[in-house]
């Protein structure tokens, strides 16, 4: 059972940073995705559910250009501080908001999401929209938690998805228009459980190519 009230990641912004967890995750699922695709200075990307930026900034330094796309203007605000303090010319940010009816837009040679998807209702029609602005060529890249139990949140507010059964998003993936699909183990979280037992909660890599 998911709990359909919104989670509100606008009052999380601000100290989001402060967990080193989700400094190493990032830093887990950028070397997961260095391993499985061929980043080029050549590549347009975009980072769906980008947050403050953890992925998109460790990333922007190996292609041409990085986008971030939310719909939290609370976690748009703490990057794009980021992004004028640090002078990243080639990372911008686009307040998006599905649930309203925004669409994504652009052309992109990799479009990237961590741990976003399970916040996300209704997931198909969401990998074709990212099928929809992949380059021929392009990738998909997914990084989310394994099927958890509703385990790993404290709070299960605006959380869709408890974890991924990775043969039922393989199929997501190819449903989409997406083939050469492979997951892999990319990194763990060990955290206090819902109920205050430390557990180790698995995040997969699942990665689809456009043709
Ligand atoms: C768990 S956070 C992950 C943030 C970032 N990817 C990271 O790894 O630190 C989920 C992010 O997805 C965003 N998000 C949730 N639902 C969204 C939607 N419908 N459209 C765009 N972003 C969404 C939230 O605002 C939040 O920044």
């Amino acid at each position: 059972m998911t709990n359909t009230k919104k989670r509100s990641f606008d009052e999380e912004a601000a100290s989001w940073d402060e967990k080193p967890g989700r400094i190493q995750l990032a830093k887990d699922i950028v070397h997961a995705i260095s391993k499985e695709i061929v980043l080029t200075p050549e590549m347009d990307v975009m980072d769906f559910g980008c947050g403050t930026g953890l992925l998109t900034i460790q990333l922007a330094p190996f292609v041409r250009a990085i986008t971030g796309v939310d719909n939290s203007r609370g976690m748009l605000d703490v990057f794009n501080a980021k992004i004028a303090e640090r002078k990243l010319d080639t990372v911008n940010t686009v307040f998006m908001d599905l649930d309203r009816g925004d669409t994504l837009t652009g052309r992109y040679d990799l479009v990237l999401s961590n741990m976003t998807v399970h916040h996300i209702k209704e997931i198909a029609p969401l990998f074709e929209q990212f099928h929809q602005i992949t380059a021929p060529g392009g990738y998909l890249c997914i990084s989310d938690l394994d099927l958890d139990d509703g385990r790993f949140h404290d709070d299960n507010s605006g959380v869709f998805h408890f974890g991924f059964d990775r043969i039922n998003l393989r199929r997501v993936f190819a449903e989409a228009g997406f083939d050469d699909i492979r997951d892999t183990d990319a990194a763990a979280v060990m955290k206090p459980d819902v109920d205050g037992e430390i557990r180790r909660f698995t995040v997969f890599l699942m990665t689809g190519r456009k043709r």
